[in-house]
């Protein structure tokens, strides 16, 4: 237009250079972390500004879409052409949005933005749409999305983002079938229910933004991660993405919606969980904080949880995930806490659940990190016959940890009475089960009583007074006996049994 009115001067060269270099295409780009791919493609293919000389400048966002903010809007619900390539449009319902856009889309227009569109029926097959490259219908309210975009349609970003779509109101399958050149699909802010997951197999590389989506099952987002290389999908706005875990994903009982990022910090610990030895005994890892994260989430600040239960294990495992800090080993026929001492992997633990084993004592956790630490240390019916106070010594001081000894029946003695039961009672608030601590006789140590454990093996000093009684009793008897004796034989001259049965000695010659 601008070259056709000043043809053959040697002018329009000058002009036309010195327009071009005041007017260079301005392309706008969101830099994001996850859209560096969408820009190195945007880069290798500039938009289509080498076809026709540039008139007024036209913004692409990522290269590829075109959209333009409410400011911008005509005066009256209707479109206006910006440039000869892209028209914009404003507050359109159903009524008018044909008209407006009959009167306005010419063959030369690639770039279609329609803000707030209040339609009941969108239909993508229409032949107005097809010369498009970039299709906007944004923020306005779709009821329904039909039909079928043309084959080898050129749309290359797709822009519906903020329409109160659901995934019935969008027949996701069929509308993306022939849109083998889309590179970008602003899905955000609605309420969809399936991920467009057909895009995939286009077997290009996508850009999507599916912010704004709460109930997207995790699910398709992992598969989609999981197709084989995970780049062929990026994900705008990635850490605003969210979705929903569900039962059928992995062990959550609950609906939680959680930031996607989730799934690849899940997927990199289902990793080093299977590195858990013994090999092949399938514990389960998982993020142990699942809340959305109030900040920053790297990859190494992720703690990890550990289910090892009811895996048949007599030993505890090791090589656990980094950052553990959390490890259930229940139910098993493990019989030493010797790695907690000796495995690195045990660095960060603070939390132990080794229930119902047979794990004898606690000696082994002398001086471990974990005993520094730990928060919760549950040793509950295990096999321990003494509890060693003294490894645990100095973590009761503060209120924090706690301890679970319930259904253990340890030996109990007079120790048992004057040690263990004092520092059960002193220590009640860290050991909430502490009633529950059975001796091998099942009598609860605390209900020990001193009288009934404590009596030391007896000397015979404490006999004495008995011995002495018994001795003043038999010198009683016999001194009556005698002096009974004696009355007889003064009275009636005989002397009575036994002692007229006794051989004459040589002193009684002298009584005689
Ligand atoms: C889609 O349109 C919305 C609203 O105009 C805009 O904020 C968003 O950046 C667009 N998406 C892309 C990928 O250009
Ligand atoms: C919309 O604009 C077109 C020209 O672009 C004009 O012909 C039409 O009358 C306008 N319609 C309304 C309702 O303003
Ligand atoms: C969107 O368009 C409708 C008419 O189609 C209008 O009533 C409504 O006010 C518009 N919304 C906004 C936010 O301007
Ligand atoms: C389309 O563009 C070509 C040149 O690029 C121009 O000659 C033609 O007039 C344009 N058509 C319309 C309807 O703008
Ligand atoms: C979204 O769509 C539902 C019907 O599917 C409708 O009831 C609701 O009013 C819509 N919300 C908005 C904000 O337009
Ligand atoms: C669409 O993709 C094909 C190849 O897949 C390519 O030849 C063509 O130039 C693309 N069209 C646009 C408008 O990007
Ligand atoms: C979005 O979808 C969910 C589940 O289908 C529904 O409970 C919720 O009301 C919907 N929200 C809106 C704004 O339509
Ligand atoms: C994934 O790779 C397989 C072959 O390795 C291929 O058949 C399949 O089409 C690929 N899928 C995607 C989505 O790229
Ligand atoms: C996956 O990506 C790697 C490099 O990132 C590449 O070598 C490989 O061919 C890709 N595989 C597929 C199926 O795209
Ligand atoms: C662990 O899982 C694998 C595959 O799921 C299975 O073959 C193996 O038997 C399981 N091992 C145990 C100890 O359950
Ligand atoms: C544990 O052993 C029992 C019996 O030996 C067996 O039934 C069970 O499947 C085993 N469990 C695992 C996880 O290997
Ligand atoms: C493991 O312990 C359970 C009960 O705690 C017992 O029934 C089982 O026989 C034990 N298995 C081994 C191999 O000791």
């Amino acid at each position: 237009m601008i070259n056709g009115r000043f043809s053959l001067l040697d002018a329009t060269a000058w002009v036309l250079t010195v327009y071009l270099l005041l007017h260079v295409p301005h392309i706008e780009m969101r830099v994001d972390d996850f859209e560096q791919q969408a820009q190195a493609q945007a880069r290798e293919q500039p938009p289509a500004s080498t076809e026709s000389p540039v008139e007024e400048k036209v913004e692409l966002n990522m290269g590829k879409c075109f959209h333009l903010p409410r400011s911008k809007c005509p005066a009256e619900p209707n479109c206006t052409k910006v440039g000869s390539m892209a028209v914009f449009c404003c507050d359109l319902d159903s009524a008018r949005l044909k008209e407006a856009l009959a009167s306005s889309i010419t063959q030369n227009t690639t770039y279609l933005h329609v803000l707030n569109a209040s339609i009941d029926v969108l239909d993508v097959s229409q032949a107005i749409f097809r010369r498009l490259s970039s299709m906007a219908f944004t923020d306005g309210n779709i009821d329904k999305i039909v039909g079928q975009f043309p084959k080898f349609s050129t749309v290359a970003c797709l822009n519906i983002s903020n329409n109160n779509l659901t995934t019935a109101k969008l027949p996701i399958q069929r509308p993306y079938s022939y849109l083998f050149n889309l590179s970008i699909l602003d899905a955000s802010a609605n309420n969809l229910t399936e991920f467009p997951l057909s895009l995939l197999h286009s077997n290009r590389k996508v850009s999507v933004d599916l912010s704004g989506n709460k109930y997207l099952p995790c699910k398709h987002f992992q598969k989609a991660m999981e197709t084989n290389n995970s780049s062929l999908v990026t994900f705008i706005n990635y850490k605003t993405t969210y979705c929903a875990l569900d039962i059928s994903f992995n062990w959550f009982k609950d609906v939680r919606i959680v930031q996607i990022d989730h799934l690849r910090v899940q997927k990199e610990l289902n990793a080093s969980c299977r590195n858990i030895k013994p090999a092949n005994i399938n514990c389960t890892c998982i993020p142990e904080r699942l809340e959305f994260p109030g900040g920053e989430v790297t990859n190494m600040s992720v703690s990890v949880s550990v289910d090892c239960t009811q895996r048949n294990l007599t030993v505890m495992p090791t090589d656990l995930p980094m950052n553990t800090v959390k490890l259930n080993v229940s139910l098993n026929n493990i019989t030493s806490l010797q790695p907690v001492a000796d495995d690195a992997s045990y660095e960060h633990l603070r939390q132990l659940i080794v229930d119902h084993n047979d794990i004898a004592n606690i000696l082994e956790l002398e001086g471990t990190k974990f005993i520094d630490n730990f928060m919760l240390f549950s040793i509950a019916y295990n096999k321990l016959k003494t509890i060693h106070t003294y490894v645990l010594s100095n973590r009761f001081d503060t209120t924090g940890p706690a301890l679970s000894i319930a259904g253990n029946h340890i030996h109990c003695d007079c120790n048992t009475e004057k040690m263990l039961k004092p520092w059960l009672l002193e220590n009640f608030k860290n050991i909430p089960d502490f009633k529950m601590l059975e001796c091998e006789d099942n009598n609860k140590v605390v209900d020990l009583l001193e009288w009934k454990v404590c009596h030391t093996p007896r000397d015979w000093t404490d006999y004495i007074y008995y011995i002495i009684g018994l001795e003043v009793l038999i010198l009683v008897l016999l001194i009556s006996k005698v002096s009974y004796d004696y009355w007889v034989f003064k009275t009636a001259g005989y002397l009575p049994w036994p002692a007229n049965k006794m051989p004459r000695l040589p002193c009684d010659w002298l009584c005689e």
